[in-house]
């Protein structure tokens, strides 16, 4: 990272799976952390205990970005726990499948809400400072269905396609600034967030969660095996070191293999 000096880090919902180990591999590398998301106080305090053992300072919002007054909160909230932050990683998401001509109104609003309009509130109102110190960086946790589809996630495909259009659009903005912009478009990640189809899939074909796993992963990806989240942590980390100053404007899969076919 720039001069090696500590960044302040916001990570978008961070309070489970992929944001978490996100949270945690900047952590470890030495940088201030913005932790986020739909938590109670109990929660949060026991998830800000996960990361004391860390040099770095670290806060705690759990303002909802499903509004642009949300998305403002979690700003302000940022910066008086940890500072102004450098770099911003968009990762809070939600899920919900059903096919598009049964699709609830209420569920669409939402899975663009959070997954991409949140993001571009957040990069409006943080980009600024970024332009005025001359570095930043901004990482979109999109999705592989950010390239290509699925039945089902209308909403969810159009959200995380969105955000790989504006991930593209903000690198080349701010490509004099010392700006990067990239999307990381994750196949299955073993979190929460899957779950649901997991348990869908043993319900419906009657089989064990185990077999299901399998079933649901090996459907789409040819390496039948879900990444760890703390792989997308890493390849954040990269992402903003000196080795990856020109990589911008890109999506990146992490997919076994989804998007090659
Ligand atoms: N798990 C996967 O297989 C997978 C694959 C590709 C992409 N992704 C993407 O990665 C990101 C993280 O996914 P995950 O699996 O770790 O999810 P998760 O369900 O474990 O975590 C989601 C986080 O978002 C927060 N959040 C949700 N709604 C919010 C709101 N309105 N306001 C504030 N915070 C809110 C939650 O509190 C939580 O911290 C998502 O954008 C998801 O689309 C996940």
């Amino acid at each position: 990272m720039q001069q090696n000096q500590p960044h302040s880090v916001l990570i978008t919902g961070s309070t489970s799976g992929i944001g978490l180990a996100i949270a945690h591999c900047f952590a470890r590398a030495g940088h201030h952390v913005m932790l986020h998301g739909l938590a109670d106080g109990e929660t949060a305090r026991a998830l800000l205990s996960e990361f004391s053992g860390y040099a770095g300072k670290q806060g705690f919002s759990s303002a909802n970005i499903a509004t642009e007054q949300g998305c403002a909160q979690l700003v302000a909230d940022t910066r008086e726990a940890i500072g102004n932050p450098s770099v911003l990683i968009n990762n809070a998401g939600i899920q919900h499948t059903a096919t598009a001509h049964e699709f609830p109104a209420e569920k669409w609003h939402q899975i663009l809400a959070i997954n991409l309009s949140a993001s571009f509130f957040l990069c409006r109102d943080l980009l600024p400072a970024m332009r005025t110190a001359g570095w930043g960086r901004i990482i979109n946790i999109a999705s592989v269905h950010g390239l290509v589809a699925s039945e089902q996630k209308s909403a969810y495909c159009a959200a995380k396609h969105g955000l790989v259009g504006l991930t593209k659009v903000l690198a080349l903005e701010n490509a004099d600034r010392n700006i990067t912009a990239n999307a990381i478009c994750p196949g299955w990640v073993e979190t929460p967030l899957i779950q649901p189809q997991i348990e869908n899939i043993a319900r419906e074909q009657q089989l064990d969660m185990e077999s299901a796993r399998a079933e649901l992963v090996g459907a789409k990806q040819p390496m039948a095996r879900a990444t760890r989240p703390d792989a997308i942590g890493e390849l954040a980390l990269y992402l903003c070191g000196e080795f990856a100053s020109t990589i911008t404007g890109a999506a990146l899969p992490v997919d076994g293999g989804w998007s090659a076919q």
